[in-house]
């Protein structure tokens, strides 16, 4: 992407590990500046001693209801943002139906994610110029998943609510770009439960992919290519089959 400095600030909710780290450090490379944020500040400042004039740094819980204005703290430290990459989450097998993890998915995946995605689309809708704002939802939130109901109804949320703000933003005139970006299993430390899960994807092969998909303005991205056949076809079984289906 050529562009301008000044068109290249992002802010990163969601930087502290992971693929959103990942995805901090292939921008960094580019040459961003970076406002980053997450709750293990000691992460975010070893990612800021990559790179100490290109980064800010802020401590960030969405779940909690100051994380809008700190947000807005953030955004106003960086000079301004072009892209909003929301890489929070948190997610869990749950058979057993542990309501302290049903329920603290949907805080994190559902409100934290609304809350957060709200204040970058209110800031880019008050730009001129708009913005981009992409966020890792998950093939997750295509079917209802049997090991871990919260996380697969969070990420239909999230999808249906970037889907919403697209359709928004497309008929207010907003030059707001929305990327919805569906990754099939990475490994990271989201799946740290010694469960065999197959196809597993490297952060950094993710990472790139996102990066690329932000450049090309795609409008949801489902990564890698097998994931994006599996979905095609799981999406097709019908209901009275789904149920049966052993996961
Ligand atoms: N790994 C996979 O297989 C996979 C597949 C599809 C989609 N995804 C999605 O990808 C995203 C990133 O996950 P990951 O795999 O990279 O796992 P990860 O390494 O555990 O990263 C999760 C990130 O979310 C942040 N976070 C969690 N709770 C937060 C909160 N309350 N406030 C602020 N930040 C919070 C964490 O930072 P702190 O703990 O420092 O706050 C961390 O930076 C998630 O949305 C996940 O659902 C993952």
């Amino acid at each position: 992407m050529k562009a301008k400095e000044t068109d290249r600030r992002a802010v990163i909710v969601g930087a502290s590990s992971g693929i959103g780290l990942e995805v901090a450090r292939l921008l960094l490379a580019e040459g961003w500046l970076l406002g980053v944020a997450a709750r293990r500040e000691e992460r975010l400042l070893a990612l800021k001693a990559e790179a100490p004039e290109r980064v800010e740094v802020m401590t960030i819980d969405i779940t909690s209801p100051d994380a809008d204005q700190r947000l807005q703290t953030l955004i106003q430290r960086l000079g301004g943002m072009n892209l909003y990459f929301h890489a929070s989450g948190i997610g869990k097998q749950n058979r057993m139906l542990e309501p302290d993890i049903e329920l603290h998915t949907v805080e994190t995946n559902a409100l934290g994610f609304t809350r957060m995605v709200g204040t970058a689309y209110r800031y880019f809708a008050a730009q001129r110029e708009g913005g981009i704002l992409a966020a890792i939802t998950s093939i997750a939130g295509t079917k209802g998943l049997g090991p871990a109901p919260s996380y697969s109804a969070t990420k239909a949320l999230q999808a249906t609510y970037l889907e919403a703000l697209e359709q928004q933003a497309h008929q207010r005139g907003l030059p707001i770009h929305i990327i919805d970006i569906r990754p099939g299993f990475v490994d990271t430390a989201l799946l740290n439960d010694d469960f065999p899960y197959p196809m597993l994807m490297r952060p950094e092969a993710v990472a790139r992919d996102i990066v690329r998909s932000i450049h090309r303005r795609r409008h949801v991205r489902i990564i890698d290519g097998r994931y994006r056949i599996l979905t095609f076809f799981w999406r097709l079984i019908p209901r009275c089959l789904w149920r049966r289906w052993k996961l």
